[in-house]
């Protein structure tokens, strides 16, 4: 590394290199004054370095330390000694040694940065973001940035050692079906019309296929209005990739290995191999989401029939009116305090739910019961039925709620979630990969009155499920797969339909008007007319990988640029208006927001 360079690096010497005479670039990162010595560490990419100017041995060289502040670039020309007993630093690399000056050159002073560029303090995101060439020299954010150059090459050599190969796809197309909202670019050359940037390159791969290209895949950057949140912006980056002549199968243990490679090469460690593999429908129901954390148990049982005689009216009602009763078992946690229980409470009713049952299982004198206010609805044979099916024992805190399916999943999915953060029980060492599979093909639109995509329309439904397209749209099942990690979804993909006349049918029970399906998507059903083979794929998202895997909760630490979360850039201060002679080049003319 060093041998394409004059100098060497701040991170680089070592106790074999006393004695060497040595030249170090970088900036000053901290500078002390004692007296007669001046000590500053020298930083750059790769470490720190400790410099020491005496004026013993260059009064030149202490005169420029003399005037050097944080951030200033320097060039130190010294030599490599041992640090004296007693003041090494064995957190450092360089810890052992220092440089002792014999000149200093300043090659730019700088102003005092807005924030300090040490790792621990808390600085506002805003100020981060606008200032953010100075933020991504924290090495924090060094690290960050280098681990995800290690994701991208891991990908890299996965791929190219399996025959794939890497194929740029425009930027400039027409809209694709992702179910996000587009970003349109009016074209100068032709008045009225415009571009739309891709949401994903779904179809350019699907037609790389036709091609034969056989195996592809991209580091494709990928745009998508919508609203964001910690793990969405609004351009991110795919691993786009996609196989001919493939099954489920092959997609998914290809991902795996890559996966497994990616988790290891972070110094994570992979909870289960082969990944686990769940149903859509089991996951929303143990889990209450299609994104579950399976790096700890707490998993939610449906306990609808055994209380639905009960006397406890609430149960007995939602059972009745066809809701669930869901419960969730909290190891150890029986002897829950009033304050806490009150909280978690609050938290279910802003999640939607109508109130928090719970119970505390204790031995009373060998018998079964309940610590909780509707202990009296409960005898101990209801007791014990509801501890068993909720896989729970004494000392354990049950946690109910009574509602609709989705209402009852979606709340305790999150309390889960929650507790499974304030108690730790995720080791955030270790990952936790799964997939997800048999999505329902359809989600039915009740503001469109239509049935949409659940995953995208070029899905294959699951070959058992074919008849059902015509009889009941909404209980088909997708060769779809989610590939999720530690409750985030990390990446999608389908085996895709290859024949025009499923295609055609696909797009009809949307709902889209026959003109319609010509305009948006006449190019790939004519292209499946000349010979397209099976095929399938997946779009892993990067962002969301390198956040995992820097233990990092939003993808904005993981990208060099980000937006906020209102879609700023602020260091460019975009989105930013035009003149009006551009507008007039553009053919477009805007009005007044209201
Ligand atoms: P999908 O829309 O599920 O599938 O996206 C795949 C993966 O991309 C990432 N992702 C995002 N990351 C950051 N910000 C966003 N706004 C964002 N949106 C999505 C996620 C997600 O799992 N064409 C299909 C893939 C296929 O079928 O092969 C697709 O794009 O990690
Ligand atoms: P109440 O009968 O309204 O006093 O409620 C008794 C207990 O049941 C309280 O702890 C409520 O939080 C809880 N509760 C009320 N409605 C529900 C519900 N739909 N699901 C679960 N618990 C509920």
């Amino acid at each position: 590394m060093a041998a394409t360079r004059r100098y060497q690096t701040c991170g680089e010497l070592r106790i074999e290199d006393v004695g060497e005479d040595v030249t170090l670039r970088g900036w000053v990162h901290r500078r002390r004054d004692h007296g007669g010595l001046i000590f500053f560490d020298l930083r750059d990419r790769y470490g720190l370095t400790q410099v020491v100017a005496n004026p013993e041995e260059s009064s030149e060289a202490h005169r420029v330390a003399e005037t050097l502040r944080a951030e200033f670039v320097v060039e130190v020309r010294g030599v490599v000694r041992e640090r004296p007993e007693g003041t090494r630093n064995p957190n450092l690399g360089t810890g052992d040694i220092e440089v002792e000056a014999v000149s200093i050159k300043i090659e730019n002073e700088a102003l005092t940065p807005p924030f300090e560029l040490t790792d621990d303090s808390d600085v506002d995101e805003t100020i981060r973001l606008e200032y953010r060439y100075l933020d991504l020299r924290r090495e924090r954010m060094q690290r960050n940035l280098m681990l995800r150059h290690k994701v991208v090459k891991t990908i890299r050599d996965y791929l190219d050692a399996r025959d794939f190969v890497e194929i740029e796809t425009p930027v400039l197309i027409k809209s694709t079906p992702e179910g996000a909202r587009d970003y349109d670019v009016p074209s100068r050359l032709h008045p009225g019309e415009f571009y739309a940037l891709p949401q994903s390159p779904q179809q350019l791969k699907q037609l790389l296929m036709v091609s034969g290209m056989d195996r592809y895949y991209q580091i494709a950057r990928c745009f998508r209005d919508e609203d964001l949140r910690a793990d969405r912006q609004p351009e991110f980056t795919q691993l786009d990739l996609e196989m001919s002549f493939v099954d489920t199968e092959d997609v998914l243990n290809l991902t795996e290995g890559l996966f497994v490679e990616l988790i290891e090469a972070a110094g994570l460690t992979v909870r289960e191999k082969p990944f686990p593999r769940l149903s859509y429908a089991e996951s929303m129901l143990k889990y209450g989401n299609d994104k579950p954390d399976l790096r700890f148990g707490l998993e939610i049982h449906d306990v609808t029939e055994l209380v639905a005689g009960s006397e406890f009216n609430v149960f007995a009602s939602t059972a009745k009116s066809g809701g669930v009763v869901r419960v969730i078992a909290v190891p150890q946690k029986a002897d829950i305090s009033r304050r806490e229980i009150d909280d978690l409470t609050a938290y279910a009713q802003r999640q939607g739910a109508k109130g928090l049952a719970w119970m505390g299982l204790q031995d009373e004198d060998g018998a079964l019961t309940a610590r909780s206010p509707i202990a009296r609805f409960f005898n101990e044979s209801d007791l014990q039925a509801i501890a068993e099916a909720a896989d729970a024992s004494v000392g354990d805190l049950l946690l109910f709620v009574a509602d609709t399916e989705e209402v009852a999943a979606t709340v305790l999915g999150r309390i889960r979630n929650r507790l499974g953060d304030e108690l730790g029980l995720a080791d955030p060492n270790v990952s936790a990969p799964c997939w997800v599979l048999e999505f329902p093909m359809y989600e039915w639109n009740d503001d469109e009155n239509r049935w949409d995509a659940m995953h995208h329309p070029f899905t294959a439904p699951m070959d058992d499920d074919i008849e059902l397209l015509d009889t009941d749209p909404g209980k088909v099942r997708a060769k779809a797969y989610d590939i999720v990690m530690d409750g985030y979804e990390m990446g999608s993909g389908s085996i895709r339909i290859h024949q025009r006349a499923l295609q055609n049918k696909i797009f009809e029970i949307m709902g889209y008007p026959p003109e319609e399906i010509d305009v948006r998507f006449g190019h790939m059903l004519h292209a499946f007319e000349y010979g397209a083979p099976p095929h399938g794929g997946i779009a892993p998202g990067i962002d969301r990988i390198v956040m995992r895997l820097a233990q990092e909760d939003s993808i904005r630490e993981v990208i060099a640029f980000p937006k906020t979360q209102s879609g700023r850039d602020l260091m460019f201060g975009a989105p930013g208006g035009i003149d009006e002679r551009q507008k007039r080049e553009l053919h477009i003319r805007t009005i007044e927001a209201d």
